[in-house]
């Protein structure tokens, strides 16, 4: 039995019907962090590790939702005036609810069943992989399935902000829905326009998760974005045009460092140059330059670990191994920090001896046993046939 007729299988035991199933997939980031809530650039790919949510309508207005992941229920009365988060996996999907209602979508009642073999606290985005599946799955329902694709990442983004109470930005509910095969996008994340970008056969991207998650993700995570707003506030007091860290280059930074403190300095400098890194490694990857590529994944990772401070002891250390291996262009974080992921860009014939050799040599410095993936860049989210259920 495949994964696909075997979730099918499981829903009809569960609700008794016949579902239809949706897949959204997880997503690395090549370059470009903590720039997309700055109105900046990222260049994600979405990569070939999905959540499936299965569906099928009730005759009242309740959603009914099983995670296989957390082997749990939990239910929403969409009746209700207000419904309230309870700070778990649930507040992803049945916030993504709350906000196609707010968006004027009458949603009907609905049995779900959620499965998701994105690692969760990888950096590799299993929340926006639940959310887009999930958005998905019930606007098909309602009739709703001709949503426009931007408008599903906004809102699927609105929830997480809103709902769960992560003030992300939008990168990976964007890259969920729009990821195309073998390309990375360069997007704009002020104007939501994006240019798809081919990954050469000759490298690999190979993710190494630390397997540690820190826990001040959460709150560091919002206190950067605060740390950036600061930033515009005190440089619009002399650049009235700004809007975001996005509108300010190097030299008008270094030209006003002194209304800025230290740390808000090193948080603007890391944003403005990361941009800059993002704009080099597409005209890179455009001429097929896979050295100056990997050389702005080095500069990057540096500026996350001492400007941004967003990297971790496990971070650096798997930064620092894969920078000892055969065949590596460039290596660096990937996602919001404090744990989860690197991305290695590696020449397609070290790749088998890289997974190999870093996994031994970062087991052997902290007693974690890595996961390392050789992923390629795959397709946005969907239906699923129902040939394949
Ligand atoms: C998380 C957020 C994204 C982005 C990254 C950092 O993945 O969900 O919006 O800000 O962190 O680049």
């Amino acid at each position: 039995m495949t994964r696909l007729s075997s979730i099918a299988e499981r829903f009809r035991s569960r609700f008794n019907a016949d579902p239809r199933v949706f897949r959204a997939p997880g997503r690395v980031n090549l370059i470009g962090e903590h720039t997309d809530y700055n109105d900046g650039f990222a260049m994600p790919a979405a990569i070939e590790f999905y959540c499936w949510v299965a569906i099928a309508p009730r005759d009242d207005r309740k959603l009914d939702l099983y995670s296989e992941e957390f082997s749990a229920s939990a239910e929403a009365d969409l009746a209700s005036p207000a419904i309230a988060p309870t700070k778990s996996w649930s507040d992803y999907p049945i916030g993504v609810a709350v906000e196609l209602e707010k968006a004027g979508i009458r949603l009907r009642g609905a049995n779900l069943l959620i499965e998701s073999e994105v690692p969760i606290g990888a950096g590799l985005s299993s929340s926006a992989a639940i959310e887009v599946a999930t958005a998905l799955a019930l606007a098909d329902l309602a009739g709703a399935s001709s949503f426009d694709r931007v408008q599903l990442a906004r809102l699927c983004r609105k929830a997480e902000n809103e709902f769960v109470g992560a003030r992300v930005g939008i990168m990976d509910q964007f890259v969920s829905l729009h990821g195309q095969k073998d390309h990375a996008l360069l997007l704009d994340c002020r104007s939501l326009t994006f240019e798809s970008l081919a990954i050469p056969d000759s490298v690999k991207l190979v993710i190494c998760n630390t397997m540690v998650k820190h826990e001040l993700a959460f709150g560091e995570y919002n206190r950067r974005r605060a740390d950036c707003e600061e930033a515009v506030r005190r440089l619009a007091t002399v650049l009235p045009g700004i809007r975001a860290l996005r509108d300010v280059n190097l030299v008008q930074l270094e030209q006003h460092r002194a209304l800025l403190s230290d740390v808000i300095y090193k948080r603007a400098l890391h944003i403005v140059s990361e941009d800059e890194r993002v704009l080099d490694s597409a005209q890179a990857l455009r001429a097929g330059d896979i050295e100056r590529f990997g050389k702005r994944m080095g500069e990057s990772h540096r500026s996350l670990r001492d400007l941004y401070e967003v990297s971790c002891r496990e971070l650096d250390l798997m930064v620092d191994l894969a920078y000892q291996q055969k065949g590596v262009y460039g290596a660096r974080m990937t996602g919001g920090g404090f744990g989860g992921a690197t991305i290695n860009l590696v020449d397609a014939r070290y790749a088998g001896e890289f997974k190999e050799k870093i996994g031994r040599a970062y087991q052997k410095e902290t007693g974690l046993m890595p996961q390392i993936y050789i992923c390629k860049p795959a397709e946005g989210a969907g239906p699923v046939a129902p040939s394949e259920l």
